[in-house]
């Protein structure tokens, strides 16, 4: 076999004159008559290879044999392409590599779809044969920026004292607040492992340990419906310090992820980034992960309508909610179009969808008749519209309101291409609750896990909290205990989160009892973590990203399945091997199973 000399995407100017060795796939084969064109692709990219009947009989001939995707290596001599002839399309594009000898590797069966942008291939089609797609100059540029992006992550680490150090798969469960991946243990029957959410526990046990500085570039799975941004196995950046605040924390944060923009996108991020309360963020986006890139903040207008004769609004206010508006700037929307962002709502649990249309010196609504002129001067005196805007209102339930405009102004932003550019909105969202009242549960549950400190001053908050029976008295002193902890939202994703943990033994018993994790549950789920943090825990903290979602990010992609090698359909498959699939009565006994149709 001919050894390769060079990448066919590495063909250059000092290679005119030079015998070369290629080796790689049959992008395109023409035959002009008397002349072949191969397309010869690797992973470096394409060259264009010649190959003349005149010249060399023989090789013309296994020339005009080949098909696309079959595998060659050839010999042949680089020469600038004639004027006229050069593609500017290609890195190579200048030259080209005239062919004195080709050994066919391997041939190609006829291939299910085009190795090509142009072709639209179902997901299902993509993922089966996912070696082809993966040959695709988009996906194969999404893997190989992955792989960069893995070094530029791992310089930052080793230039601050991390030290990468792994932890176990097969593991007690972690509490990520998702559903565990469970694996039956054929040794103890009856036992399972689980296979980790995270490996947060085992990242504060390395801090007990002393190691100091932790990282790992890190597997976590969890068994959760799937979306565009959420896939049963990602990757984690997953890091922890000891002797840190918070600041810390989000310091050496923005610096790896500004150093991962600059290296690779050549963008420099502001730092330090800009942050919001959890308060702010939902108060004036509906969410606690902000896209701010096209406004459309809500306002508050609950106090305008508080003895509204208009009862849609009265009422919401009167049972405890709230009355909040988005002002669609320049919108001149037609009346089929409200309509349709109405629609909208209604599919995210509105009532209705109350709208206010600015023309030329008036005002159009259905509502307007319920409104007095009181309501209306201060209507405009807080939104300022102008002839062109829509606004709309929402009535309701805090929760909501905020739910509904939240993914209004995501909708809008979506159907009126309402971001422009490719600038990156990137902040911070700190000061969360520690914990919420979780109605379908009936108890409080943590923002992020039970092992998130709460700010030091809210301390005493959580001991009155425990004090009282009163369930309206508690949630109202838990809505004051702030967490330090904090996520990194990135364009309206969560691509981090992390927090000051817990480390002295009477807090956690606090925090436990608050969440209604009795002591024999506690010590049942995680009494490993809570007896190494009473030999000595430093004060420790971290962060996790998702490695997934910022990759995705960073290349303007909407779905992390592009930038993961081998990921799983929406429903949880792998059409490439067909797994999730059955395994044979003898395994299962072995694992002491029986699967109950
Ligand atoms: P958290 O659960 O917030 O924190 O996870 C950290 C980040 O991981 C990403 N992520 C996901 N990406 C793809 N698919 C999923 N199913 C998925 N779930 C989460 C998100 C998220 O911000 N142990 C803590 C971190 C810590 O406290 O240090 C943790 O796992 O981008
Ligand atoms: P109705 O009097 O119920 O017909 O409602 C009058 C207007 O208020 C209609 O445009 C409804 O879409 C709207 N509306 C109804 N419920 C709500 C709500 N909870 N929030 C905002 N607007 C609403």
């Amino acid at each position: 076999m001919l050894k390769r000399t060079k990448y066919c995407g590495h063909v250059s100017e000092e290679d005119i004159g030079k015998e070369l060795v290629l080796c790689g796939w049959v992008h395109r084969v023409r035959n002009h008559g008397g002349v072949v064109f191969i397309d010869l692709r690797d992973r470096e990219g394409i060259v264009q290879v010649v190959v003349e009947e005149k010249s060399q009989p023989k090789t013309y001939q296994v020339a005009d044999s080949l098909k696309s995707e079959y595998v060659v290596a050839l010999k042949g001599t680089v020469r600038k392409r004639p004027p006229g002839t050069e593609n500017p399309k290609l890195k190579t594009g200048n030259y080209e590599v005239v062919a004195q000898e080709i050994q066919i590797l391997n041939a190609s069966d006829q291939i299910p779809f085009p190795v090509d942008e142009e072709t639209p291939i179902s997901e299902e089609l993509k993922l089966r044969y996912r070696y082809l797609d993966l040959r695709r100059e988009s996906m194969k540029e999404n893997i190989l920026f992955r792989h960069r992006a893995y070094q530029v992550i791992r310089s930052v680490f080793l230039k601050h004292g991390f030290l990468e150090i792994e932890t176990p798969f097969l593991t007690k469960s972690t509490p990520e607040g998702a559903r565990d991946f469970l694996v039956p243990s054929r040794l103890h029957p009856g036992k399972f492992y689980a296979l980790p959410q995270s490996p947060q526990l085992f990242k504060q046990i390395l801090m007990v340990a002393g190691f100091d500085r932790y990282f790992q570039i890190v597997r976590c799975l969890r068994d959760e419906d799937l979306r565009a941004d959420r896939q049963p196995e990602f990757t984690q950046i997953d890091f922890e310090m000891s002797f840190v605040d918070e600041e810390d924390i989000m310091s050496f944060s923005e610096e790896l992820i500004s150093t991962l923009f600059s290296e690779l996108l050549g963008v420099e991020l502001k730092r330090p980034f800009d942050r919001l309360s959890y308060a702010q963020a939902m108060e004036m986006y509906g969410t606690d992960k902000p896209d701010r890139r096209f406004g459309l903040e809500l306002v508050d207008l609950t106090d305008i309508f508080k003895n509204s004769e208009f009862k849609v609004f009265a009422d919401a206010i009167k049972t405890g909610g709230m009355v909040k508006a988005i002002n669609f700037k320049n919108s001149n929307l037609s009346r089929k179009e409200i309509d349709e962002l109405a629609q909208f709502v209604q599919s995210v649990g509105a009532k209705g969808l109350a709208w206010i249309k600015v023309e030329k010196d008036k005002l159009t609504s259905p509502i307007l008749k319920f409104l007095s002129q009181e309501e209306k001067t201060s209507l405009l005196e807080r939104l300022h519209p102008e002839e062109g805007d829509t606004i709309f209102f929402s009535a309701d339930k805090k929760d909501t309101v905020y739910k509904v405009l939240g993914n209004l102004r995501l909708h809008m932003a979506k159907k009126y291409n309402l971001i422009k550019g490719n600038a990156f909105d990137v902040l911070w969202v700190v000061d969360f609750p520690l914990m919420e009242w979780d109605e379908e549960e009936g108890r409080f549950v943590s923002l992020h896990h039970p092992f998130t400190s709460p700010k030091e001053e809210h301390i005493p908050l959580l001991q009155q909290a425990l004090g009282t029976q009163n369930l309206d008295e508690k949630k109202k002193l838990l809505e004051h205990v702030k967490a330090r902890a904090y996520d990194l939202v990135i364009n309206g994703y969560e691509v981090g989160g992390g927090s000051i943990r817990i480390h002295k033994k009477e807090v956690q018993d606090l925090v436990f009892k608050l969440l209604g994790i009795s002591q024999v549950e506690a010590e049942e789920k995680f009494g490993f973590l809570l007896k190494a943090l009473r030999y000595g825990a430093p004060p420790h903290g971290g962060l996790a990203f998702g490695l997934d979602r910022l990759i995705a990010i960073m290349r303007g992609l909407d779905s992390i399945r592009d930038v993961i090698a081998f990921p799983k359909t929406q429903k949880g498959i792998c059409p490439l091997t067909g797994a999730p699939d059955y395994v044979s009565p003898k395994q299962l006994k072995e694992v002491h199973i029986k699967v109950f149709e």
